[in-house]
Order: structure tokens, then sequence, then C-alpha cells
């Protein structure tokens, strides 16, 4: 939901500002652009569509100086065009302004700057921060600081923002409010930035800054306060991630090197939370907040898009091994919803980012309520870890395709270790099952590598399927999730219509529009309810829909009904899921691929949400 960053320190800024935009061009790309400050002089560029039209601009117009911002857009107010690309300028032009969120009372402040003599050049809501500072420079401010501070007075909504003057050449100032931005801090040099992979090539000591805070940075004296003007204490945290985790390392896609990081992640969440001395399962993250959940009876669970699909798989298995009532919820409608719920429940948030908006306003609902929180993670330091009681890092490593898949399985293998540790602690599990559940779970590492290995003939499936406009995606049980997480991927990177259901619910209506021209994608691995999966299958064929199948290695069987079958290892159903997720996943790939998609950078879509 558009990346922002900052520079300033003694190199070229714009080389910086460029790298650094590459690496955030993930939270949209309908636009980019950047403004550098040179001495008094104030350069600015921007481009509509990737930031390759950036680049090219730039090739020939290279930029000067050594204070910089730059932005790459993923639009809400105005279409993508130049003239609504970031950086925003005010009249005079001398102020430069870019931002990421949406300042919900921009047209009445807007109305109000116009009558008093501003002239607005885009449709955005971000360009009013321009002029609301140029206006109070006009009226008394004494510096660019003074006129930040009374901007956000003024400013309602969400925001992270950075500003800087051509007057005031050695004077970045960036602030926060519901959108995520962090504070790098180099040798003589700061960056400001929507996340760290952004500039861990050049540091990785970074401060993850509060709501209503702010940063003015002065050559190399840095300052945070609060929106009062009170300078506050922060802490400095080291980022662990490794640079290459956000390169392509010979891949050609991001998606494809995540699809092939699963079983190395999958292991490292293995070593990280199982004593394979005696196969029980560590986990601290629930041992913080272990007297309410032993009070606990109902679990929520609540998540957005892919994180919603793991969140659906969690609930069962949560349901399986621990008998809690557990219900699981999409952010966007729970934070609406009068929702009941007993004292010291348990409310887990699900999210690979930790800045999606609906989910941290969830969570933040459910806290006032007196449940316990505790959230599932990729992104330390996020928005939404700094709002939980407790926290689990799946630590899947930056994922910089826009379609998740490597964040996904993690959140599920996660999950599971959750729901049988859960199911221990309530004695729902007795030893001897836990340690055959715990071994189970160390050989997934081995089996996703084994689906890996049938890339190629799932390369050839999409090559036969890629021209169909429609396809349905059926599951049962466990596997429903499933197929909803295939379908999504789906749609998300190959623009292909995608639908789908439960399995049984074909005769109550979808099964009207089968034909021909329609594939069904039928993940029937074995399960309590494969004979029925398999029935689903022959009414499908009945109606001349083409089917491929997901199913288990040695069943012969499923070859006579279906058009193609992708085989994947023996498994207990309950842990199908992360085995199903692979060949999905690798069937959108190749899909869109076929198709000419730009894969990781699906149109529309950006991959951090941090509007409603
Ligand atoms: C966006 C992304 C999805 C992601 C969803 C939730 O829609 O494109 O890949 O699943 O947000 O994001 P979260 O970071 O909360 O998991």
């Amino acid at each position: 939901m558009c990346g922002i960053i900052g520079y300033i320190g003694k190199r070229n800024v714009s080389r910086i500002i460029i790298e650094s935009l590459e690496r955030l061009e993930y939270r949209g790309y309908d636009s980019a652009g950047l403004a550098t400050l040179d001495g008094n002089d104030l350069y600015l560029c921007r481009e509509v569509g990737s930031l390759e039209n950036l680049k090219a601009v730039l090739k020939d117009y290279p930029m000067k100086g050594s204070l910089g911002i730059g932005h790459t857009r993923w639009a809400t107010h105005g279409e993508p065009v130049r003239v609504n690309a970031h950086p925003h300028v005010d009249c005079s032009e001398s102020i430069a302004v870019v931002h990421n969120g949406i300042i919900e009372n921009y047209l009445e402040l807007k109305e109000k700057l116009q009558s008093s003599g501003h002239i607005f050049k885009s449709e955005t809501d971000s360009e009013v921060i321009a002029h609301l500072v140029e206006d109070y420079l006009k009226n008394g401010a004494a510096n660019l600081e003074q006129a930040v501070f009374c901007t956000l007075m003024d400013i309602q909504g969400a925001y992270a923002l950075a500003v800087m003057r051509k007057q005031e050449p050695r004077k970045l100032i960036a602030a926060r409010n519901g959108s995520p931005l962090i504070v790098g801090i180099g040798e003589g040099e700061t960056f400001i930035a929507s996340d760290a992979p952004a500039i861990i090539p050049y540091t990785r000591k970074v401060v993850f800054l509060d709501d209503y805070q702010v940063v003015v940075v002065e050559d190399d004296i840095l300052t945070i306060s609060n929106i009062n003007g009170t300078p506050v204490n922060y802490n400095i945290s080291t980022v662990d991630w490794d640079v290459n985790a956000a390169q392509k390392n010979g891949y050609p896609h991001f998606m494809l090197k995540e699809i092939h990081e699963q079983p190395q992640i999958v292991k490292s969440i293995l070593a990280e939370k199982i004593d394979f001395r005696n196969l029980d399962l560590k986990v601290e993250e629930l041992l913080k907040i272990k007297s309410r959940i032993l009070q606990a009876h109902q679990v929520i669970i609540q998540a957005c898009g892919t994180s919603f699909h793991a969140g659906m798989v969690g609930e069962l298995a949560l349901e399986y091994f621990t008998n809690l009532h557990a219900d699981v919820e999409i952010s966007s409608e729970f934070r609406y919803k009068h929702f009941i719920a007993e004292p010291g429940s348990l409310i887990i948030s699900i999210t690979q980012s930790g800045e999606t908006a609906d989910t941290l306003v969830a969570l933040k609902k459910a806290k006032q309520k007196g449940l316990s929180t505790f959230s599932l993670c990729n992104v330390v330091g996020s928005s939404i870890t700094r709002e939980s009681d407790s926290v689990f890092y799946i630590h899947a490593g930056p994922e910089i395709g826009v379609a998740s898949t490597k964040a996904y399985t993690a959140q599920l293998f996660c999950l599971y270790i959750i729901a049988v540790y859960l199911g221990v602690l309530k004695k729902n599990i007795k030893p001897e099952l836990k340690n055959n559940l715990v071994k189970e779970l160390t050989l997934i590492p081995a089996l996703m590598k084994k689906v890996l290995g049938v890339e190629q003939q799932i390369a050839h499936c999409a090559d036969k399927y890629a021209a169909f406009d429609d396809f349905y995606y059926l599951g049962r049980g466990v596997n429903y999730p499933s197929a909803l997480e295939g379908a999504l991927k789906l749609k998300e990177i190959a623009y292909i219509h995608a639908s789908a259901y439960p399995a049984g619910e074909m005769k109550h209506g979808p099964i009207a529009l089968v034909n021909p021209n329609l594939a069904a994608v039928c993940i029937a691995p074995r399960s309590a309810t494969y004979d029925k999966m398999l029935s689903n299958i022959q009414e499908i064929k009945a109606r001349k829909g083409k089917v491929i199948a997901i199913a288990t290695e040695g069943d012969e069987q499923i070859g006579r009904f279906v058009d193609d079958v992708i085989y994947i290892p023996d498994i207990q159903e309950i842990f199908s899921p992360l085995l199903v997720a692979l060949p999905l996943q690798l069937l959108a790939y190749y899909i869109a691929v076929k198709r000419g998609c730009n894969v990781d950078k699906p149109k529309n879509l950006a991959k951090s949400v941090t509007v409603e």
C-alpha cells in the first residue's frame, strides 16, 4: 500500500532511493517518484507505471544531492497518472512530501487551503500535506519541523510520511500514524523506510516507530518526539534478515524462489520449536500467557487474504487437537461485528506483514474487550506484533512476491505446532500421540521437497490449462481452505476467474456452470471423505468438465476418472494442507507465466494493505 523511503547522508541519494524502491515495489507499482535536494535546488522526477519507467528517465538525467525522498504508489485517491504520483510539492515547489496512508479529512482541508489561494495539481489526499506545511511556514512557523508538527495536528487518518524543504537542505522529517515506518541508522547517514528489507543492504540498525511519533534528522542528529514535540526515548533493534533473502538468487521470479524455500523454512521452524531428544514442543510464546490459556474455552482467529485461509485450517486443527471451541473471522468483517466472547478467550491474529489495517483494528477491538492477544507474524517489530500480548514469529524471511506462498505454509506449520502444544497443555493429547504427531511434523520438509520434485509435470499441466478462463477449486474438510487458497493464487497472479467450494456444495448451485471449458482442480488426498470427493469428481466428468486431481501417491484408481493427476506423498489428513499448497502454488505460477503475467507484481494488488 505505497512504499516510502527517505535518505540523508553523504552518498548520492538518487541511487539509494531507486535501489530501496526496488525492494519496496511490492507495496505498489502504479507510479514511482523521487525528490532530491542539492544545496538549495530541489529536483523532482515521477513516472507512471513500474519503477523501470522511472529508472529509464533517470538513466539520461541522473539526479544530484545527498538528501531525498522516494515513493512507490498503490493508487487510492486519484488515478495512476503522473500528476498524482508522489512526491507532491507545495505551490512554491520548495516543499516535497511522500505519503503512505489516507488523509481522511483532506477534502475539507483542501477547500480551506484553496480558498486561501493554494493551487492544487493532483487529485490525491496527500498533496494537502505539502500545502499545509507551506501555509504554516507562511504564517509564522519558525522552521520545517514546527510547520510539520502543526500540520500533523490538522490531518486525520493514517500516514507514514516524509517531508523536506529546499530552504533547510540538511533536514529530513518523517512521521507515522497507522502506517508502518522505520528509521535506519547508518554511519553518518539516516534512512526512513516503510519496512526493513528496503534498507538492509545499508544498515541493520533500525528504530521501529510508534504511532504519533515524529522524526527530525538534521545532518546526522536524530530526534524522535511524540506529536506534541516532547522527545521520546527509543530502542535500536538489529534486523537479522539475510540480504540475499531479498534477492531472486537465480530464479526468474521471487514467487518461484519463495515456493522453493518452503522446505527449508519449515525445517528452521522445527529446529526452533522442537526438542528432538524427547520430541517435546517448545513454545515459549504461549508460556507467557499459559495461565490465561488454561482457563480459556474459546479461541478466535482473525486475519485477511491468504492469512485468513491459514486461519481456517488453524480453526480446524485447534478444534481437532485441543477440543477448544475455535472460530475464524475475516478481519474486515470482524472489526465491525458485534461479537460475543467468553471472558479469558484467546484471539490469534495471523498476518504476514503485521501491518494489515483491518487485522490491526480488529486486534485492538479484541484487546479492549479483554481478550488475550496472541499473534502469528513474519515481520519483526511490525504494528500488530507491538499490539499483542505475545507473538509467535513464523521466521519465513522477507516475502517479496505479492502473492503469499512461503508465509502461508509457515503460518500453517506454526498453527499445527500451536494446536498440538495446546492439545498437550489441555491434556487432550496423550504423550504417545504427541510423539507420533511431532514425528510426523519432522517429516514435512522432506515431503515438501518431494512435491517440488514434480514441478515439471505441474508446468506441463499448466500449459495444457493456461487458456481456460474458468476454474473451480474443490476440497473438503481441512482442504476446503486449500481450495480457497489455490483459487486465490490463480486469481491474483493469472487474472483468471476461479471459485472455490466445499465439494459437497457443488450440487447446490455451482454444478450448473460445469461445461467442457471449465477446469476443476479437485483436492482429493487420502481422507475420511475421499469417496465423497470421488463422487463429486464423477459428477463433474459426467457434465464434461475437465478435472485436475491432487491425490495421494499410490492412488491408482483416481486416474481413471480425471484428466490429470498431481500426486503428493501420503500424510495424515489433518496435515495435508501443508503439502497440497505446493502444487496449487506451482500450478497458478506456471499458468500465470504461460499467460505472460507479471507474477511478482500482479495488477491492482499490494502486498501490505495498510488502508481500509
Ligand atoms: C494482501 C496480500 C495478501 C495477504 C493479505 C493479508 O492482500 O496481497 O498476500 O494475504 O494482504 O496480509 P497479511 O500481511 O496481514 O498477512
